[in-house]
């Protein structure tokens, strides 16, 4: 590891991908899998190179081996590691077929735990099965609590797919983390978590938990509506795709994060603000 590199880790998170079997659209309506494509393709054009890209769940739409069969067919062009949790669309016996060695335990929640540099990227299963709402089951409390205790002095960076904080948007509010309150007062334990990154709720959104930032990352493909009247039916819309960067820079008190908003596609630009001779254009 350079002395460069050490003062900075670069994230990429995608999330909800929604994945099909192979020629199926997700809500008869939209080509997540074109979708996914147009994602991996500017992951790998993006310089610099992101250190890892984690994926914070619903790999898939529906589970099944021909679903997971397809996601890890449209993950093969990635030129860079991933990791992912799961989300309430996926079935954690699946995934952890479809990504085998990927996961701290045997059986159970797919939890994991990567270091990237000088930080540690901790990667939470809050899937509920058969349940939309999240939770931390005991062991996954209990592997945080003794993850996060093993190395005091590194940053952490927390993953994982449902919010612990609510959006406005009831009807996916109503599916957040349900013991929030327990993630919350871990991390009170632990102060070296700089981040919490979810997904779920297929929209970019910034907040503060615990102490630390906290986002949820938009989709590669359909958003959630914007509805904060609770009387609207839920719905989705597509709206421009995107991931987004967390950057991690050392300094003071764990250092800092910066996440980026990235949108997916072809831009007119870049364009030079000054000529060759410094003058502005
Ligand atoms: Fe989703």
């Amino acid at each position: 590891m350079t002395a460069k590199t050490s003062q900075r880790v670069v994230i990429a998170q995608i999330s909800d991908l929604h994945i099909m079997p192979a020629g199926m659209l997700a809500y008869r309506r939209v080509d997540t899998a074109a979708a996914l494509a147009r994602c991996v393709t500017e992951l790998n054009r993006f310089a610099p190179r992101p250190d890892l890209v984690v994926i914070s769940g619903d790999l898939v739409d529906a589970p099944s081996p021909s679903a997971y069969k397809h996601l890890r067919q449209l993950l093969a062009p990635l030129e860079m590691p991933f990791a992912a949790v799961p989300g309430n669309h996926d079935d954690r016996d699946l995934v952890r077929a479809a990504f085998p060695g990927s996961y701290a335990h045997q059986s159970g929640a797919l939890n994991s735990l990567r270091a990237i540099g000088a930080v540690d990227l901790v990667l939470i299963d809050s899937v509920t099965p058969g349940r939309d709402y999240g939770t931390l089951e005991r062991e996954t409390l209990a592997w945080l609590e003794t993850v996060l205790a093993a190395a005091p002095t590194r940053p952490a960076l927390l993953f994982l797919h449902h919010p612990p904080f609510v959006t406005g948007i009831e009807h996916m509010d109503v599916q957040n983390l349900r013991n929030a309150g327990e993630l919350a007062a871990i991390l009170r334990r632990h102060p070296r978590a700089r981040l919490v990154a979810a997904g779920h709720v297929h929209r970019a959104v910034a907040t503060r938990f615990a102490g630390a930032s906290a986002t949820i990352c938009p989709a590669p493909n359909h958003a959630v509506a914007l509805d904060l009247d609770a009387r609207l039916p839920s719905s989705f819309i597509i709206e421009p795709p995107a991931f987004h960067l967390h950057v991690w820079s050392a300094g003071e008190d764990f250092g800092s994060v910066v996440t980026h908003w990235v949108p997916i596609g072809d831009f007119d630009g870049p364009h030079r603000f000054h000529d060759a001779a410094g003058q502005l254009l």
